[in-house]
């Protein structure tokens, strides 16, 4: 085989989105060599697409909030499966880093005395989102983007990584991947390696994730030796388009109900007045005029159920739709035209209202949306240390999406940006620290680079076989079908005998045509990540015999209060890959100290 280009670094980080750019911010600045690797262009990372904003009790709207409600909602929103310490750790430091993405250039919408203003979102107790209308992911990647550029650090853009390397001790050491331009193999060595690779949402057929979203960091993680978490906690987003067909699942930000939308049947109710879990009945309007009056001016404190967690609101569609009640096109109706002034509509909302006038010639100032559930985010993701964000695994760091334990069941509106925020520093912290006390050189094992660049290789050698994109539809189809929304026993076990059918087909798989810029080859070099993190999501799915945040099950629709304690682990040993085994155990949720578990009976 030819010499492979190789780089050696401290510290990588793979993916350039929010988390992976502030990571490799914090490794630079403590003056280690750094690298960022991403297959996309920097700046198309997908938390550009988050549009709402980022929650931090900064109290600039409601001087009463702070960090002890942002964590209690937070848990609740999660269904009290999150880490707690995540969770304290995000509620308390995620009003730093706004403040600090202000200082770098930031330019947030303002309070009439010119504070950073807040918004309201789905679960949140007071207007807590920090934004720049509705365009808050893009304002913050370019801000990163450029501190990043600024400082200096190494940037490898379409640039795919295919596996980590691992040492004789199984600490990472570094990764492999290829050019997307040229085909050709990179290698990197590297003492520590973030991963910030982002969502799983291709696996599923409408999903609001861009094309990045194909659970990569998840599976490398698992094939590495690492554990994962919550695996069968994905959030359906309750409001993607579902028309005109080709845009299907493309975000409708929740942002829409946050400035005063809301959702009705096809009989014109507000069907959300009917679907108010207990949990929530104390804090939540029970008739439209208490609701507008709450929208109005917050001062009976019971917030409208169009904002409710978003797994309440995903299944409350999916019933009215299920009923009979929904829209043409199988959502429901979001109504802020007769709601909000055309320009309050267009100041607040602008890219909603340019995304539906040019995708579906639908005017929002005028007439309402048809929106439905679409798979948003993934909980689940790779176990990690909740102040350092190390992996299981020595020399493997984790932050963002991929990471998981943060959000629980269910994620909040918004803390995702925040989340990024705050754990992608603490992952370059993690990452510095571990990289200056790890001894010598990193190397990378010749054997296994050509291991891993064989099988990228091999669906070029094949004379004809399974096409790429056939496979990744059979794919998309069976988890949108069986391990969707609402999810039963007998289609999980169905969906996990087709996923076995699938990863055979997957080694047969044949592409045509040449290495530079190949998106059959790009899609076939997926397939791996999507078919173990399908697998992974399926058979937590399985194992969770109860409904909890996201994750609902009608064979089990109530929560399980002992299933509360445990969080699902996975992981693979001995064997590793798209095609070996997965195991699967129940491991118990960390203690919460009394003083925090004081915190949430509070609420109540
Ligand atoms: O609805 C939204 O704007 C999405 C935000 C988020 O997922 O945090």
């Amino acid at each position: 085989m030819p010499e492979n280009e190789s780089h050696r670094y401290d510290v990588i980080v793979i993916g350039a989105g929010g988390a992976g750019l502030r990571a490799a911010i914090e490794a630079h600045e403590r003056g280690l060599r750094t690298a960022l690797v991403c297959k996309s262009l920097l700046g198309k990372a997908h938390t550009v697409m988050a549009e709402g904003g980022v929650a931090a009790a900064m109290g600039n709207v409601y001087p009463e909030d702070n960090w002890q409600v942002h964590f209690r909602d937070t848990m609740r929103g999660g269904k009290y499966l999150n880490q707690w310490r995540m969770a304290q750790l995000h509620a308390q430091e995620a009003p730093d880093r706004v403040h600090e993405l202000e200082a770098w250039g930031a330019l947030f919408d303002r309070t009439p005395d010119g504070r950073i203003t807040q918004r309201d979102f789905g679960g949140h107790r007071y207007a807590r989102l920090a934004h720049v209308g509705d365009r808050t992911g893009l304002e913050l990647i370019r801000t990163l983007q450029q501190r990043a550029v600024s400082l200096g650090i190494d940037v490898f853009m379409e640039c795919k990584v295919l596996r980590l390397l691992t040492d004789d001790s199984g600490a990472v050491s570094g990764a492999v991947g290829y050019w997307r331009a040229s085909g050709d193999i990179v290698v990197f060595e590297s003492k520590a390696v973030v991963l910030a690779t982002g969502s799983i949402g291709r696996c599923y057929t409408y999903t609001s994730n861009s094309w990045e979203s194909t659970g990569d960091g998840h599976a490398m993680a698992m094939w590495a030796g690492a554990d994962v978490i919550e695996m069968e906690c994905v959030q359906f987003h309750p409001t993607g388009m579902v028309w005109p067909l080709s845009v299907r699942g493309l975000l409708v930000t929740e942002g829409v109900r946050g400035d005063g939308g809301a959702l009705k049947n096809s009989e014109g109710r507000r069907f959300m007045f009917d679907y108010i879990p207990e949990m929530f009945r104390a804090e939540t309007a029970e008739t439209e005029e208490e609701a507008d009056a709450w929208y109005e001016d917050h001062a009976n404190n019971r917030r409208t159920p169009d904002l409710l967690p978003r797994d309440e609101v995903a299944r409350a569609i999916n019933s009215e739709v299920k009923a009979g009640r929904g829209s043409p096109h199988g959502g429901v109706f979001l109504d802020i035209a007769s709601r909000r002034s055309a320009d309050y509509i267009r100041r607040r909302l602008p890219s909603m209202y340019h995304q539906f006038m040019e995708l579906a010639g639908v005017d929002i100032t005028a007439e309402p949306m048809e929106v439905g559930p679409t798979c948003h985010y993934m909980m689940g993701g790779v176990r990690v240390h909740p102040e350092t964000q190390a992996a299981t695994v020595p020399g493997l760091f984790a932050a963002g999406e991929v990471a998981g334990g943060m959000h629980g069941a269910n994620r909040l509106g918004g803390n995702s940006l925040s989340d990024l925020l705050v754990f992608g520093r603490r992952a370059g912290m993690g990452a510095a620290d571990f990289a200056e006390g790890r001894a010598g050189e990193p190397a990378a094992d010749p054997a296994q680079v050509d291991a891993v660049v064989a099988e990228a290789v091999a669906p070029f050698e094949r004379d004809g076989g399974e096409n790429p994109y056939d496979l990744h539809r059979d794919l998309q189809t069976t988890m949108q079908a069986l391990v969707g929304i609402i999810r039963n026993g007998p289609e999980l076990e169905q969906a996990l005998e087709k996923l076995g059918e699938l990863r055979e087909r997957a080694g047969k798989v044949h592409v045509a045509g040449g290495r530079s810029y190949n998106p059959g080859w790009n899609l076939a070099t997926d397939l791996p990540s999507l078919l173990t993190v399908s697998t992974a999501i399926a058979q937590g799915a399985l194992a969770r015999k109860e409904s909890r945040g996201g994750h609902t099950r009608d064979d089990y629709p109530g929560p399980d209060p002992e299933l509360g304690k445990v969080n699902f682990v996975q992981r693979q040993t001995g064997e590793r890959g798209y095609a070996a085994p997965i195991q699967i155990s129940a491991e118990p949720l960390p203690a919460m100290p009394a003083e925090l578990q004081a915190l949430l009976e509070e609420g109540h």
